[in-house]
Order: structure tokens, then sequence, then C-alpha cells
């Protein structure tokens, strides 16, 4: 899709750098002349905003890291310490907290982004796939960093989560001695914890790289879902136009972030968090972040510990085989009527899941998580395998600039409509 370069290095300097290291044609090529569909919507922002919070929870959190002390007896003082004592530190521990919160927000367009528009679909397998792993890293990153601050809910919440892994049989109580480095959640635990969690933003910083590099060879996705056949027509340079619309969007996505970190910090947070963590007091209802509610539901469904256990992993692990569950030739759900509906119904029982994960596990919300997991499963392993054997799709435009600017006029070539960029991208 990137094609052959077309980077001329016109100082002497770049010349001599492009023979030997030549990372500004890498950078020319994958950010400045790179075709991108003319036809994108602002839903193709987000992994430009997943980069840049990516970059910022890893600021915060080298900052961070230079104050806080990873032992049971001090993480907590350390804390307030930034909170209270450290220069600005008040804004690095807000910003690295409500980040991870705008971080999952972000992923989770992005991730229903792929399963509107099929995004997942061949050629792009292998990029759905290493975008499941970064999930995965994610979950662990933030896991883990919750339980830094060793207050209530990062006490017992490790201890919850640690001790599903006991449901195992035979390895279970071996793996979580092994987690928690002894007998119980304690210094041990938060030492590896704070070790993993240092190192983990660093690893899906990597595996982002795969990402990006497995999305230039095979190109964007786009609304309509049809790969794109003429560069010229179907696609503009990525730099002035989507670099611009990336950045509006950028600007838009941290108003909103600074309206959580400025007014409402503590808001998606848990308040027993701010009670140093005590193994002899459990609080009155343990519960992960909004972001890990929908598979504790999923978990919490299950009356058997270790089928809880299991059916979690698979909630993700569908995501993983998902392409080759999808048997729709078409894309985009904008021309599967049904398939459409099916996605809206899927994205509401997400949402009830993740709101009966804040529940407590008795009565009706058992029963209620039990009918939207069978729902959240459906989707993957019946819903999707059935509808691309028996819908009829609606017709798809010939090409990425038809579906923009109408169409051509009979063999001409010329495009009617809205108009055309001043200068038509050649490049690829
Ligand atoms: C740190 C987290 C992530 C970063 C920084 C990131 C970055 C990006 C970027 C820059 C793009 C191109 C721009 C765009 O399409 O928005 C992209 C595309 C994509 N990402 Fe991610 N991503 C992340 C996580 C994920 C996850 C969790 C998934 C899925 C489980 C995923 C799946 C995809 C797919 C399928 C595309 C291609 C979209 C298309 O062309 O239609 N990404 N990602």
């Amino acid at each position: 899709m990137s094609g052959p370069s077309s980077y001329v290095p016109k100082l002497g300097i770049a010349k001599w750098l492009d023979a030997r290291l030549p990372l500004p044609r890498l950078m020319y090529d994958s950010f400045v002349a790179y075709p991108v569909p003319r036809n994108l919507n602002y839903f193709w922002t987000f992994g430009g905003i997943l980069m840049l919070m990516l970059v910022s929870q890893i600021l915060t959190g080298v900052i961070l890291a230079m104050h806080y002390t990873p032992h049971a007896t001090l993480a907590f003082t350390s804390v307030e310490g930034i909170m209270r004592d450290v220069e600005y530190g008040w804004l690095m521990r807000y910003m690295h907290a409500n980040g991870a919160s705008m971080f999952f927000i972000a992923v989770y367009i992005h991730i229903f982004r792929g399963l509107y528009y099929g995004s997942y679909k061949a050629p792009r397998e292998v990029l759905w796939i290493l975008g499941v792993i970064i999930f995965l890293l994610m979950m662990a990153t933030a896991f883990m960093g919750y339980v830094l601050p060793w207050g209530q809910m990062s006490f017992w919440g490790a201890t919850v989560i640690t001790n599903l892994f006991s449901a195992f049989p035979i390895v279970g109580e071996t793996i979580v001695t092994f987690l928690w480095g002894g007998y119980s959640v304690d210094n041990p635990t938060l030492t590896r914890f704070f070790s993993l969690h240092f190192l983990l933003p660093f690893m899906i910083f990597g595996v982002v790289i795969l990402h990006v590099w497995a999305l230039h060879v095979t190109g964007q996705n786009n609304p309509t879902g049809v790969e794109v056949k003429a560069v010229a027509k179907d696609t503009i340079p990525f730099t002035p136009y989507a670099t611009i619309k990336d950045a509006f969007a950028l600007v838009l996505f941290f108003a909103f972030f600074a309206y959580f970190l400025f007014f409402i910090p503590n808001y998606l947070g848990h308040a027993d968090n701010y009670i140093p963590a005590n193994p002899a007091v459990t609080p009155a209802h343990i519960v992960p972040e909004w972001y890990f509610l929908p598979f504790y539901a999923i978990l919490r469904a299950v009356p058997d510990k270790l089928g809880g256990v299991l059916l979690m992993f698979a909630a993700i692990a569908v995501l993983v085989v998902l392409p080759w569950l999808d048997t729709s030739k078409v894309r985009s759900m904008s021309y599967r009527p049904l398939a459409r509906q099916c996605f809206w119904a899927f994205a509401v029982t997400c949402v009830m899941l993740g709101w009966l994960g804040s529940r407590p596990a008795e009565g009706i919300y058992v029963t209620l998580s039990q009918l939207f997991t069978a729902l959240y499963f459906a989707y993957f392993l019946i819903a999707l395998p059935l509808l691309g054997l028996f819908e009829t799709p609606k017709k798809l435009p010939g090409s990425i600039a038809e579906s923009v600017l109408g169409k051509m006029k009979g063999g001409s070539g010329a495009v009617v409509g809205a108009a055309a960029p001043a200068e038509p991208n050649t490049k690829g």
C-alpha cells in the first residue's frame, strides 16, 4: 500500500543520512506521503489519539516513579506525598489515573469502530490480532497499576483477581503463590507489580509499532469497506489531510480529558482507595475499575469459579478468532442492515454487562448477567457466522471515490460532485 518511496532528500546531511539510516525516509513515507482513503470519518482519528495517550501515560508514569516508594508500609504515604508535596505531583497523578480511563475510552471506541466497519476482516487479521494483544497488555498494566497506591481497593482487588487463578486444577495454588511471592498479597506482590507495571507499557509500545507496520502493509479500511482501487482517485496524502483532522480530534479529546482532570478528578476512582490497605477489613463491595466491569460480570455470571474464569478469558479469546467467524464478504455494517441491528444489540449488551459488573452478584443481577453473557457470545458464535450466509447486503459503491464524489461521467474519469483536492495524490 505504501508502495515505492517518494522521498527525495534535499540537504547534504539528509542525503548522507539517507544512505546510512533512512529514518527520515521511513517517516516521510509513513506519515507524509502515505495515501489514506479520502472518505475516513472521525472514528479513524482514535488510533492517533491512542498513540498520544500511550506517550502521556509513559511520561507521567516515569515522573511518578521518581517519587513513589514500592513498599507495603510506604506506598500509600508516598502517593499522598506526591499529591501534596511534589511540585505538580497532583497533576501528574491525576493525569496518569484519569489518563488510564481515557485510554480505555479511546480503545473501546477504536475496537467498536473496527467491529462496525469490519476492519478485522482479511487482509487485516494480523493487524486486528496485534490489537487484541495490545488490549490484553493494557488490561494487565491497568490492573497492576491500580494496586500500587496500596489503598483498600488496591489490596482487595488484587486479592480477588489473583485468587481466580486458584480455580485451575492441580497448578492453581502454585500459580497464586507464584503471583503473590508468598502466601498472601503483601510486599513481594507490590514490588513485582510495580516492576511489571513499569515494564509493560514499553512492551505495548513495541506491539503498537508492529500494529502500525501491519496497518501500512494492508492500508486502511474505510467506512465503505471497499478497498482502494485507484490510488489517485480514492486516496489523499496523509499530510496535511489526516494530520490536521487527527490534530483537531486530539484537541477535542484532550478537552474532554481536561474536564475530568480539573473538575472531577476522582469521579472515575473509588473512595475506598483513599483508605490505606488493611488485610483485616474487607470492603463492603469490591468493584474493579469501570473498564473491567463487562468482563467482571461475565466472570460472576457462572456459579462455578473455574467456569467463570474460563468464560472471562473466552470473552477475549473470541476476538482473536473473529476474522474467521464472520462469514460475510461485505465488510462495512453500513451495507449490512441485519448485521447492523445485531451490532447495536451487541453494543447495548456490553453496556448492560458493564452495569451488571458494578452490581452485587445476587438475585436478578446474576440472572441478567447470564442472559447478557449468552448474548455476548451469541453475537460472535451465532449471529456473525450465520448472517454472512443468509443476509442480502445493500449494493456497494463501485469505488471509494464514487461513494464520496458521486458517479464518474461515462468513461471520462472526471469526478463530479464535491471538489477534488487541488493536487491529486499520485504517490504510493
Ligand atoms: C495502544 C493501543 C493502540 C494504538 C496506539 C493503536 C494505533 C492504531 C493506529 C494509529 C491506527 C491507524 C489509525 C486508525 O485507524 O485509527 C490503528 C488502526 C487499527 N487498529 Fe489500533 N491501536 C491500538 C489498539 C488497538 C486494539 C485494542 C485493536 C483491536 C482489538 C486495534 C485494532 C485496529 C484495527 C483493526 C485498525 C485498522 C483500522 C482500519 O483501517 O479500519 N487497535 N491503530
